[in-house]
C-alpha cells in the first residue's frame, strides 16, 4: 500500500465576494511511496499550492479520496485536521515570514512546534539545537531571522518544519526567493534529511532545475496530473514521456506535444500490435488501412 493515495481529488474554490466557482483540481490521481523525495512542477495557476494545502490538512477537498498514511483526510473534520497538522506534517513556504516569527531567535522558533506537543523545556531546547545542527545553523541559533541571510532563514524554516519529526515534509516553492547557488545549498539539506531520516518530502516548484534535485517529478497542468518521470532520465521538461492514465481511461497529453503538433480537439485512436496510436487530421490508422485494401 502506498504511503499517500489520492483518487479523483477535486477542489473547487467558492470566493466569498462572488458567485464564481473556481476549479483548482479536477480529478487528481497519484500514489506516493514512503521516503520518496518528489517535486510537483507546473505553470502558475495549475493547482500546485492547492494540492499541497490539501496534503497539509489546511483545506478540505470538495470531492475525492485523500489518504496520508492512516489519515483519511477526505473524511476529516477541521478538528481532526488540526491534530494531523500538529503531529504529522511539516511545512515550508516560499515567503520566510510565513515560516518564522521575526522577533524571536532561531532557537526559539524551532522550539515552537515542540512546545505545541507539550515537550518539557529542557528537552525541547536540546532537540531544537540538534535540529539546527542538522541544517548547519547551530552556530547562529541565538540570531533573529532578520540577522540571517535568505538561505539561512530558509534553513531555520526547514528546522522548524522538521523539529517535531513529522511523517511528511511539504514545501511550496521554498527556493523561490533565493539565488541559484543558495537554492542548491538548501536543496542539499532537503536531500540529506530525506536520506538520513527517511522522511517523505514533496516540493512544489515551477523551476525545472529545482525539480531536478528531487528523485521523481510529477507534472500538473490545469488541475490534473499530466506526466511523471524519475528525474535522472530527464534533460529537459520535454523529455517527460510517461503520462498518467486515470481509472476512467482518461489521459492528459503533454502540453509541449499539443503545442508542437497544433493538435485539434478531435484525434483518432487505434490499437496496433499492443500499441496505442493517436493520430490527427482524420489521418487515422484504420483509414490508411482501408485505403491500402
Ligand atoms: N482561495 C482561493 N480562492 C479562489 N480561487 C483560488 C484560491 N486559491 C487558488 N485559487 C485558484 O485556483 C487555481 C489554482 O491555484 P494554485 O493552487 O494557487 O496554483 P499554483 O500554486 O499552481 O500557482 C487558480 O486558478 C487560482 O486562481
Ligand atoms: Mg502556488
Amino acid at each position: 500500500m502506498s504511503f499517500i493515495e489520492i483518487r479523483d481529488l477535486i477542489k473547487i474554490y467558492h470566493p466569498k465576494e462572488s458567485n464564481l466557482r473556481v476549479p483548482a483540481l479536477r480529478g487528481v490521481e497519484l500514489n506516493i511511496e514512503q521516503g520518496e523525495f518528489i517535486s510537483i512542477i507546473g505553470p502558475s495557476g495549475s493547482g500546485k499550492t492547492t494540492l499541497l494545502l490539501l496534503l497539509a490538512g489546511m483545506t478540505e477537498p470538495s470531492a475525492g479520496y485523500l489518504r496520508v498514511g492512516d489519515f483519511r483526510l477526505d473524511q476529516y473534520t477541521e478538528t481532526d485536521r488540526s491534530i494531523y497538522r500538529r503531529f504529522s506534517v511539516g511545512t515550508l513556504w516560499q515567503i520566510p515570514n510565513r515560516n518564522l516569527i521575526w522577533e524571536i531567535s532561531a532557537l526559539e522558533n524551532v522550539e515552537i512546534p515542540l512546545r505545541l506537543l507539550g515537550i518539557p523545556r529542557e528537552q525541547r531546547r536540546k532537540e531544537a539545537k540538534e535540529m539546527l545542527a542538522e541544517v548547519g545553523m547551530d552556530h547562529r541559533m541565538n540570531h533573529k531571522p532578520k540577522q540571517l541571510s535568505g538561505g539561512e532563514v530558509q534553513r531555520v524554516g526547514l528546522a522548524c518544519a522538521l523539529a517535531h519529526k513529522p511523517l511528511l515534509l511539504l514545501a511550496d516553492e521554498p527556493t523561490g526567493e533565493l539565488d541559484s547557488k543558495t537554492a542548491g545549498e538548501l536543496l542539499r539539506y532537503f536531500k540529506h534529511l530525506n536520506d538520513t531520516r527517511g522522511i517523505t518530502a514533496i516540493m512544489v516548484t515551477h523551476d525545472f532545475d529545482v525539480a531536478k534535485a528531487t528523485d521523481r517529478l510529477i507534472q500538473i497542468v490545469d488541475g490534473r496530473i499530466s506526466g511523471y518521470s524519475p528525474t535522472a532520465d530527464l534533460k529537459t521538461i520535454s523529455d517527460i514521456h510517461q503520462v498518467y492514465l486515470d481509472r476512467y481511461g482518461g489521459l492528459q497529453l503533454p502540453r509541449h506535444i499539443l503545442e508542437k503538433l497544433e493538435v485539434q480537439q478531435k484525434i483518432a485512436i487505434s490499437e496496433e500490435d499492443g500499441r496505442i496510436i493517436l493520430s490527427q487530421n482524420g489521418d487515422s490508422v484504420s483509414n490508411k488501412k482501408m485505403k491500402k485494401d
